[in-house]
């Protein structure tokens, strides 16, 4: 009979043995990712006047275009808005000219433009933005995490532009890609007219007056929907132009281009330093739930000893909060970004990297190490998140209060509730919860065609640094105008703005917060990549999707 001991020697063999195995086929796999893929040629962006156009996105960062969940229409001056969109068509003439643009949303402040194609055959491809901006804080409410207006070295809404950058509340969120759609549309709409007659064309003081131009005319349907509403959830705005959509019998979109990504120019730490563009393949869904706790009250020096009182309750309800499971996964789209950016790792991570990709022990122990060890931003990647927000209750300091009430933001990748605790638990707010979203594919046409049009028109990003950003797929922790297209979407959401941003110059933390700025030499790069993707999506031979 074999001895206790011996057993145990034999199973750890085979464990041992298994793992040794497990790493020896990793190993293996890891080898076909020891080289970044093949890079495409650059893309040869037609001139544009860089400083005329900077200027008009700049233009746009002075409307104080401020939404305001107080207000029931969800904007602080509707009027700001309506100058906001005559500046635009000042601005891009040619769009208003040859494009439909239509007024759309609750008092017409969203924007819906339409740009036929040639073969109505085919699903359209739909960019969305917003250039509705989260409010600058005053100095009265200072204390505030979004700092005050005081602490401004621009100020909110001038769009200066200093040290290379443009600064301003909605410079980096996003007036950015409002601006960039539009340049890159009238570049388009240039290339088409000099087709047409032979000879550049455009008049007055917009973006069209001898600038370089493409030769393009889309075959394919381009929408561009432009939210007046994003930051309060898109009800009025985005919600809406959908439904619209829906009614039209448009359906079947081919593409949605929305925000979420970007160029992080110092790479994504602990993986790589190797710029990388940041391509959202899904967001997490999201639950605002309010607790109520009710308690009988009384004078503070008798508390009650049945566990009735309020201290009892919290602590009941935060403990099996914080012992509910959080299981880390790593599932698509994580493990696709890991995998994604294994080639710019060094070889012992690329295996580690490799085995995200595949089900396995390896994978599951990856996923608790980095929720672990990987910090908030890396930790949130991989597993849900519930945060406490709001916690307020009680009138005087000897008064027992008979209600508490607790604020909880959940982020989720799968629609949960919250269970096990016995209070009052509604959902809170206008924007209470939204499902996490599908998921779109890493290896298909559009994340393909994508990274060519990030590849083409961001080679040479810094001096010494050849070849373009590392390009991977990730999981927005945010909600955006996106979701209310998501449905209408047989090719998915994917969420990029090409605009770099430095995590180490605390580019990331300003958004939102105070000195909100974005690179200015992003702007003009952005127009030729989103020229280049309406290209490559809607041009000729982009085909059906699926093809
Ligand atoms: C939002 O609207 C409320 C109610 O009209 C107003 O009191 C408040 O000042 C507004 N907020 C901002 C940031 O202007
Ligand atoms: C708009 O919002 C309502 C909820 O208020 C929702 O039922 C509906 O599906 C939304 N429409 C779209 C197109 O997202
Ligand atoms: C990012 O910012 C850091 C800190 O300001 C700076 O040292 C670094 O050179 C910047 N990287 C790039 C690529 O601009």
């Amino acid at each position: 009979m074999p001895s206790l001991s011996n057993v145990i020697a034999l199973g750890l063999l085979g464990v041992g043995l298994s793992v040794v195995g497990q790493l020896a086929l990793l190993y293996k796999e890891s080898l076909k990712y020891a080289k970044p893929p093949d890079t495409p040629a650059p893309f040869v962006c037609p001139s544009l006047d860089e400083v005329a156009a900077l200027n008009r996105f700049r233009g746009l960062i002075a409307f104080p275009s401020v939404s305001n969940a107080s207000r029931e229409d969800h904007v602080n001056d509707q009027q700001v808005f309506r100058d906001m969109v005559s500046y635009l068509e000042r601005s891009y003439p040619l769009v208003w000219e040859r494009l439909q643009v239509e007024k759309v949303g609750l008092n017409g402040l969203s924007l819906l433009i339409t740009w036929p194609g040639s073969r109505p055959e085919l699903p359209p491809v739909l960019f969305v933005s917003h250039y509705d901006v989260v409010p600058v804080t005053h100095g009265s409410e200072s204390g505030s995490e979004s700092g005050s207006e005081e602490q401004w070295i621009h100020p909110p809404f001038s769009g200066d532009l200093a040290d290379g950058y443009v600064w301003g509340r909605g410079s980096a969120d996003i007036k950015f890609s409002v601006a960039a759609l539009l340049q890159a549309a009238t570049q388009l709409l240039q290339g088409g007219q000099q087709q047409q007659q032979g000879e550049g064309a455009g008049e007055g003081e917009g973006a069209g007056e001898g600038e370089g131009a493409f030769s393009f005319a889309p075959e394919r349907t381009i929408l561009f929907a432009f939210g007046h509403d994003e930051e309060l959830g898109g009800w009025h705005g985005a919600n809406a132009t959908a439904a619209l959509l829906l009614s039209r019998g448009v359906d079947q979109l081919d593409l949605v281009v929305d925000e979420g990504g970007a160029v992080l120019v110092d790479g994504m730490r602990p993986f790589t330093r190797t710029p990388v563009a940041m391509v959202g393949l899904a967001e997490k869904g999201y639950a605002t739930l309010t607790v109520t706790l009710r308690s009988p009250g009384g004078h503070s020096s008798m508390p009650p000893t049945d566990g009735s009182d309020l201290l009892s309750q919290i602590w009941r309800l935060t403990t099996a909060l914080k012992l509910m499971p959080t299981p880390a996964r790593l599932q698509p789209p994580v493990s696709d970004m890991l995998v994604h950016m294994a080639p710019y790792t060094p070889p012992w991570m690329r295996v580690l990297l490799v085995a995200a990709g595949r089900p396995g022990l390896l994978n599951r122990l990856l996923a608790e190490l980095l929720h672990r060890l990987g910090g908030r931003e890396v930790g949130s990647l991989v597993a849900p998140t519930l945060a406490l927000t709001r916690l307020t209750g009680g009138v005087a300091d000897n008064v027992l209060p008979q209600r508490g009430v607790m604020g909880f933001n959940a982020r989720l990748r799968r629609a949960a509730a919250m269970a096990g605790v016995k209070a009052e638990v509604a959902l809170s707010g206008q924007d209470l919860m939204w499902p996490a979203s599908r998921v779109t594919p890493a290896d298909g046409r559009h994340f393909r065609l994508m990274r060519q049009a990030i590849q083409e028109t961001w080679q040479q990003l810094q001096e010494g640094q050849p070849g373009p950003p590392a390009v991977a797929p990730f999981l927005v922790m945010g909600g955006t105008d996106s979701k209310h297209y998501a449905a209408l979407s047989r090719g998915g959401v994917l969420r990029f703005v090409p605009y770099a941003l430095n995590k180490s110059a605390g580019d990331l933390g300003r958004i939102h917060a105070t000195n909100e700025r974005i690179r200015a030499d992003s702007f003009p790069r952005a127009v030729c990549t989103y020229a280049r993707l309406m290209q490559l999506l809607a041009g000729p031979g982009a085909g059906p999707y699926g093809q």
